[in-house]
């Protein structure tokens, strides 16, 4: 156990957090939202150069707010991935300098591991846990036998449930990010388009969003053309069924073919209101335990990385200066970089 200060930059938000021996003391984030809601999603040299304005203050705002000095930190540690590769520098250049100023370890963090231990704020783990990622970058269904053994049993063989969830509403006129909008029109409306399920009748745990995303698109322009209007309360509430209706469906499947214990919900999309009921629902009906982030810590922030930090520096993960980041970083990688 220790004390640590933890640096989150992987995507739109800038985030700084000190934790000591499992207890946060702080937690800062700074979301790049209102920028990049003009453009309908995240710019990534936007993204990065606002990181580079934000960080400093973010990091010293962190540290005053948890009553900490730099001297009395134990590690720095930092996102090192997934994530947008410019905007990964920042945070890891920034961590770095710490690390070399006051020598302290630099610990590297898999950013979809921290979406799951936020979860531990709220509750302990049961192994075998089955984690399901739903974020704007990730789908993945991660089974856990133990604390940071990670096996990815389904993934998305195409785009991420967030990406998704953030073109339809681009293409239905909605604010980025799409899926609060949705999640709010979809309560107003009913099932009225069909909208074909992914993957149907094709045996796999995997999961596919681009060829929904692809049917909202036609279908809107189409009825465009016709010169009809689209239903939007409705088309969100169709659309909604089909894409959480796939995540509920492989994660019953996986629950039972995996004999699970427990199921945690992990990433943005998590805070999506009719996933957080159904799961609820359907991980009652097979009597396994559902744990649900609390909403502060759906979206990214630091307190999740230095969640997992803490376990990093017990187990000394610690990374040379001439540490990169990795975009593309696999969790079930977490310890090689
Ligand atoms: O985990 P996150 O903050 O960023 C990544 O690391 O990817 O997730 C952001 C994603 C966005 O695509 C956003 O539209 C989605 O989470 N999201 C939601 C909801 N709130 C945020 N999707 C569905 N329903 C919501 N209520």
């Amino acid at each position: 156990m220790a004390k640590i200060l933890a640096i989150e930059s992987s995507c739109d938000e800038t985030a700084a957090s000190v934790i000591d021996n499992g207890v946060l003391l702080s937690n800062i984030v700074s979301t790049q939202i209102d920028v990049h809601r003009k453009y309908g999603g995240v710019m990534p040299e936007i993204a990065s150069r606002l990181h580079a304005e934000n960080i400093s203050i973010v990091i010293k705002e962190a540290m005053e707010e948890a009553k900490t000095s730099f001297e009395e930190l134990d590690a720095i540690a930092v996102t090192r991935g997934p994530g947008l590769i410019g905007a990964l520098h920042v945070g890891l250049q920034a961590a770095k300098t710490i690390s070399m100023l006051y020598n302290i370890p630099l610990i590297p963090v898999h950013h979809l591991a921290g979406h799951i231990y936020a979860n531990e704020y709220v509750s302990e783990f049961k192994f075998p846990m089955l984690a399901v990622v739903v974020s704007g970058g990730n789908t993945e269904l991660v089974l856990m036998k133990d604390h940071m053994e990670f096996e990815i049993i389904a993934e998305t063989v195409d785009d991420a449930i967030g990406e998704c969830y953030d073109k339809v509403a681009r293409v239905l006129g909605l604010p980025y990010p799409g899926g609060i909008p949705i999640d709010k029109l979809a309560k107003e409306g009913k099932h009225t388009y069909d909208l074909p399920t992914p993957l149907k009748g094709v045996k796999t745990l995997n999961l596919s969003y681009s060829g929904l995303k692809t049917n909202v698109i036609n279908l809107v322009h189409n009825l465009e053309q016709k010169g009809e209007k689209v239903n939007v309360a409705d088309m969100c509430k169709s659309f909604q069924d089909v894409a959480v209706g796939l995540v509920i469906d492989r994660t019953i499947k996986a629950v039972k073919e995996y004999k699970v214990n427990q199921v945690i919900l992990a990433g943005g999309v998590s805070a999506n209101s009719y996933l957080r009921e159904e799961m609820t629902k359907e991980m009652n009906k097979l009597n396994v335990e559902i744990k649900i982030p609390p909403m502060w810590c759906c979206t990214d922030n630091a307190a999740m990385i230095a969640k997992v930090a803490t376990r990093l520096y017990d187990l000394k993960v610690f990374a040379p200066l001439d540490l990169g980041v990795d975009p593309n970083w696999k969790i079930d990688e977490w310890n090689k970089f």
